[in-house]
């Protein structure tokens, strides 16, 4: 099987890095983070609680979720475009506000047995292809695909996560104090490691990658070298303009 595991805490650095090692590959990327937050925004934009657990969970098994590679006319550094229906929530799924909720929506059992069916559908679908896939969240190496050979796992002292965050959210021009992300990314890590199903946690068999100190190059690299070693393949040599072409044809997802 053509997979590779990323897991860690929120602003570990799994997307930037999975994105540039599934270029580099010629592998998939999947964000599965993408689907827990699509749910938030929902159960948000129709004044639905968090808490209500019910409802929550009938929302995920319910909401027509897209995600699909961007297409050429929508070069604005997304890395995929993230659909509920017809509308395109790719950016608004990034909010604080979301931020905030999200961890309790993902705590929620009947959420995560809709949602972890059908990311490990994707996964062994792709996974199986010659393409391959490398997926990223919390509970990839240990529930969604732990069959995955290479399993990561990304590391970060919460300081420095709340930093990225905080840059991030400050250029897409969001008006955030470090402060309080470094707040809200405490409760997010007590929820995330502490649920009672699928909790944030390393699998037994994951490289664990410190990234604070290293640069995003760094980090690919070294996960390169392992995927070298565990799948016999190095960077495709088509390069990342062949590999985007592939996405701007609209390869859907879920
Ligand atoms: O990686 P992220 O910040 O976009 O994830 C958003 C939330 O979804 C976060 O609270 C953890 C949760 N999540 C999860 O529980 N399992 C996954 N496989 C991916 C994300």
């Amino acid at each position: 099987m053509n997979a590779i595991a990323i897991d860690g805490p929120a602003a570990s650095g799994k997307s930037t890095v999975g994105f540039l090692v599934g270029q580099s590959l010629g592998f998939l990327f999947f964000d599965t983070g993408v689907m827990y937050r699509a749910v938030a925004w929902a159960i948000q934009d129709r004044g639905i609680s968090s808490t209500d657990s019910e409802t929550v969970g009938r929302m995920a098994e319910e909401l027509p979720i897209g995600v699909s590679a961007p297409s050429s006319e929508e070069p604005d550094g997304r890395q995929a475009t993230i659909q509920i229906g017809e509308l395109d929530v790719t950016w608004s799924i990034r909010s604080p506000e979301v931020d905030r909720i999200v961890s309790v929506v993902a705590a929620n059992s009947q959420v995560r047995q809709a949602l972890t069916q059908k990311q490990r559908l994707i996964g062994l679908e792709h996974g199986s292809g010659e393409a391959g896939v490398v997926m990223v969240g919390r509970d990839i190496g240990t529930v969604v695909l732990p069959e995955a050979p290479l399993k990561i796992y990304l590391e970060a002292p919460i300081e420095e996560r709340a930093r990225r965050r905080f840059l991030e959210l400050s250029q897409r021009g969001k008006d955030v104090k470090l402060a309080r992300i470094l707040e809200d990314m405490r409760v997010r890590d007590l929820i995330d490691s502490e649920r009672a199903v699928a909790p944030l946690r390393p699998a037994q068999d994951a490289h664990e990658i410190q990234t604070y100190g290293a640069t995003i190059q760094e980090v690919v690299e070294q996960i390169l070298l392992l995927a070298e070693k565990v799948f016999g393949v190095g960077p495709v040599s088509c390069g990342k303009e062949d590999i985007s072409s592939e996405g701007s044809s609209g390869i859907a997802l879920v």
